[in-house]
């Protein structure tokens, strides 16, 4: 039983591997490709062919069903095409490919074998399509077990001994062109405990770079409680309203990015700080709030020491005395216990 099942992820590897050639083929060898992929890639996103390359981007073409009577004549079953996410079948013989017109990001698992995409639209002005569209879940790919970009990435943040962690497939692959390589993306779903075992494979120590809109403040919040209770060193990236790092790779020089990094990142408490001043400056019931958010916070740290210091500098960043944090941090542990 166990052999069928490694049969049947092999074939929905070589289906995975299949599309993927199928959309660098459409990419640079076809005209619709080129003028609204490559276009797409090269004039409006400001990748280089060596990028486009690296990442094994592509392009979906418009048509209904090519891709997938491709893959039918080279031998497959429509079994395993129904489990690689690639088409919809509505009833047998009424079928279509899941990404049409849309440029494509290949996911890759940690050996480098593809196991789903991202596909973007690129129609910019109609915003009945969705922005993106990812691969369905399969046996070889939960989106909540992966991290785009590490397979990529996980050489550099071995030798760095840190990992940025960003929303979005576009922002990994400007930061690496930028020079950047040690990032990894959640894919916009929200932080799992099983992304942050995966990064923890290869270091302890990370700088939370999301995007500075609402969601992505949001975000950072949530992940902060998760990182903690793992052990992790975590910095976190504060940047406006409207960036994200793809931008902000744009905005400065490489020289200049190590000067952004050391700028504008804070331990969680800071972080914390940082957006109680900005959403609800001087008000003293928010801030109790605040107060208690950042012990929450500090109750998930395993190590007593980090937890010590952690609260030394709370006392310092909050202005309140350290013997009333202490008291206010034993009915936390007294409410979870
Ligand atoms: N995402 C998704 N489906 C959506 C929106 C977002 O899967 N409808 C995921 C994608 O992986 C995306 C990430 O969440 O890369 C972050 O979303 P967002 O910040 O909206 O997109 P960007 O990555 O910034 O993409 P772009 O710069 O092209 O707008
Ligand atoms: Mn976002
Ligand atoms: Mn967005
Ligand atoms: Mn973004
Ligand atoms: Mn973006």
């Amino acid at each position: 039983n166990n052999q069928e099942k490694e049969k049947e992820y092999e074939k929905l590897y070589l289906i995975q591997d299949y599309a993927k050639r199928f959309f660098i083929y459409q990419l640079h060898y076809t005209k619709e490709g080129q003028k609204n992929g490559l276009n797409y890639f090269i004039h409006k996103r400001g990748f280089n062919i060596k990028i486009i390359q690296k990442f094994e981007l592509g392009y979906a073409p418009i048509s209904w069903k090519l891709l997938t009577i491709s893959v039918l004549k080279q031998g497959f079953k429509i079994r395993d095409i129904k489990k690689s996410g690639i088409t919809v079948f509505k009833k047998s013989n009424y079928f279509f490919d899941c990404f049409r017109q849309r440029v494509m990001f290949p996911i890759h698992n940690l050996s480098g074998k593809v196991i789903g995409f991202g596909g973007r639209n690129i129609d910019t002005i109609s915003s009945t399509k969705y922005k993106y569209v990812n691969s369905s879940e399969s046996n070889i790919f939960q989106k909540s077990k992966i991290l785009y970009g590490l397979f990529q990435a996980k050489k550099n943040i071995l030798k760095e001994n840190f990992c940025y962690l960003v929303e979005g497939y576009t922002d990994v692959i400007s930061l690496h062109q930028y020079g950047i390589k040690n990032v990894v993306s959640s894919s916009g779903i929200s932080l799992t405990v099983s992304q942050i075992l995966l990064i923890k494979k290869f270091t302890k120590n990370i700088v939370l770079f999301y995007d500075g809109d609402r969601s992505g403040i949001k975000a950072s919040l949530r992940g902060i409680n998760m990182m903690l209770e793992q052990g992790i060193n975590l910095r976190i990236l504060f940047i406006s309203n409207g960036e994200d790092p793809d931008l902000i790779s744009k905005k400065y020089s490489f020289s200049q990015f190590r000067d952004f990094v050391a700028k504008n990142s804070y331990n969680f408490i800071s972080f914390k700080q940082k957006i109680y001043e900005k959403f609800h400056k001087n008000d003293p019931i928010k801030k109790s709030f605040l107060v208690k958010n950042i012990l929450n916070s500090i109750s998930k740290i395993p190590n007593a020491l980090q937890k010590e210091l952690y609260l030394q500098e709370a006392s310092k960043v909050l202005n309140i005395r350290k013997k009333i944090l202490i008291s206010e941090l034993k009915e936390i542990n007294e409410k979870y216990v």
